[in-house]
This record gives C-alpha cells, sequence and structure tokens, in this order.
C-alpha cells in the first residue's frame, strides 16, 4: 500500500485486472430491454482506484466509462457478450472483478421490429443465461486467477455469499446489502463485508464508493502477492 494525495492507494503494479461493471440489458425489441438498478458506480470506481495503484486495467462494462485516462475499456451490452469478454480477458488477468449485475434471465426471442401496442395481453417468455463466474470454473486459466464476486443480497446475507463463493469457485467474495438504505445500487455509498472459504476477512463501513474500492483492492493486492489479508 502507498501514499498519494493523503489516500492509502494499494500496490499493483505489474498486474492486469478485469473489472465488469453496469447492469446487462437483454433486448426484447429493438428499441426494448430489460434491465436492472445497477449503475455501474463500484465497478467504476473500482478500475479508477485499480490503476491508481498501477495496475493494468480492462473494464467491461455496460455503461459510460469513467474519463480516466489508462483504461481500457470494452464495452458490451448483454450477460451473452460479458461472458464472451470475460472469457477472453481471462487469458491475460492476474485478477477478475465481477462486480456487474448481470441479468439472470433473458427474453427467449428478440424482436426484429418494434413490438406494436395492442389490447391483448404480452407474455415475454424468459429463458436462463450462462452464469458467467460458474463457467469459468472450467476454464484452463481458473486457480491461477484471482476471482472476485460480489453478491447482492436483501437476506440471509453471509449464509447467501457463502453459498455463491463455494457455488461459484470463488476466492473472494464481496458482500452488499442492497435492502439498506443510502448503500447499494445506484447509490454513492456503500458498505461491504469482504469474505473468502474462511469467513470474513474485511469489514468496510459506509463510506463514498471510491474508499470502499480502495479498501477491496487492499485485499486483492494482499493476495496477489501472497499475503492472507488487508485487515
Ligand atoms: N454473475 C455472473 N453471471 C450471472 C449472474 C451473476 O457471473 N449470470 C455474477 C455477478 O457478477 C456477481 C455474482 O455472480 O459477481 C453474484 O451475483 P448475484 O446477482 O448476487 O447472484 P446470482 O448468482 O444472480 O443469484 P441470485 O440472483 O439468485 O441472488
Amino acid at each position: 500500500m502507498s501514499l498519494r494525495r493523503g489516500v492509502t492507494v494499494p500496490d499493483l503494479a505489474g498486474q492486469r485486472l478485469v473489472v465488469t461493471a453496469g447492469g446487462t440489458r437483454e433486448p426484447i425489441d429493438p428499441v426494448r430491454y430489460l434491465g436492472n438498478r445497477s449503475s455501474g458506480k463500484m465497478g467504476n470506481a473500482l478500475a479508477i482506484a485499480a490503476r491508481a495503484g498501477g495496475a493494468s486495467v480492462l473494464l467491461i462494462t455496460t455503461v459510460e466509462p469513467p474519463v480516466e485516462t489508462g483504461l481500457e475499456v470494452a464495452p458490451v451490452e448483454t450477460a451473452t457478450q460479458m461472458h464472451h469478454a470475460v472469457v477472453a480477458a481471462m487469458q491475460s488477468a492476474d485478477a477478475l472483478i465481477m462486480a456487474a449485475a448481470v441479468a439472470d434471465y433473458r427474453p427467449r426471442d428478440v424482436a426484429t421490429r418494434k413490438l406494436k401496442k395492442s389490447e391483448r395481453r404480452l407474455v415475454l417468455e424468459l429463458v436462463p443465461t450462462l452464469d458467467i463466474l460458474s463457467e469459468l470454473r472450467s476454464h484452463p486459466r481458473h486457480g491461477e486467477v484471482l476471482i472476485v464476486g460480489f453478491a447482492a443480497e436483501t437476506d440471509d446475507l453471509e449464509a447467501n455469499a457463502k453459498r455463491k463463493l463455494e457455488g461459484k469457485g470463488l476466492d473472494l467474495i464481496v458482500l452488499n446489502d442492497v435492502a439498506a438504505a443510502g448503500i447499494g445500487m445506484g447509490t454513492d455509498d456503500n458498505a461491504v463485508t469482504i469474505l473468502d472459504r474462511s469467513g470474513v476477512v474485511a469489514q468496510v463501513p459506509r463510506a463514498p464508493k471510491s474508499e470502499v474500492a480502495h479498501r477491496i483492492l487492499d485485499v486483492v493486492a494482499a493476495r496477489l502477492s501472497g499475503l492472507r489479508g488487508a485487515d
């Protein structure tokens, strides 16, 4: 960790970080999509903080990227596009941070023309998307790349986060109470708990997402340099 302009910056020099941000958009027709409330602010903050720490950063995002220079940006829209971009990025990554809110379902059929209004009910049939993190368990570089997931939860927070950590084959999970007022999706602040397989690694109290990003990356930097944690 080094000091820059009075704030601690995680030391990520020489590391390649891949960060995903934003909510995926699953098209219904040429003008409509199914989306979610993710603003991409947490992913953007992580990308900026990783860059400040000296990492080379690829930001795979569904939203407008930050204006900071030095970020590589791969714009995507759907879960399928994000999946392809992440799989390709795994080849050169030291760490992957999946801050994106990936849709769990997409419309089975995408209309090629705008759906017209009528008096009749409209039923959309949804099919599951691929779970990007779960799919990575069979990637040749799984185990070499530090994989960090997010858990957006409203109930049974730690139990659900642990289930995701193990089920998705993650090294770390960042637990986010999205039901709490003032933190979570769309807000400027966040408060998170970081867990690994042995339990809680760090607790980050409510702070601006930029500050929370630095604390998450402290843990990532410590793991990448072979230490147990930064708490
Ligand atoms: N994720 C993913 N692919 C999906 C859905 C989610 O890779 N199709 C990732 C997210 O980027 C996040 C983690 O999995 O890092 C957990 O996402 P979350 O939405 O909390 O959980 P889900 O697995 O979607 O489960 P549920 O919605 O039932 O809580």
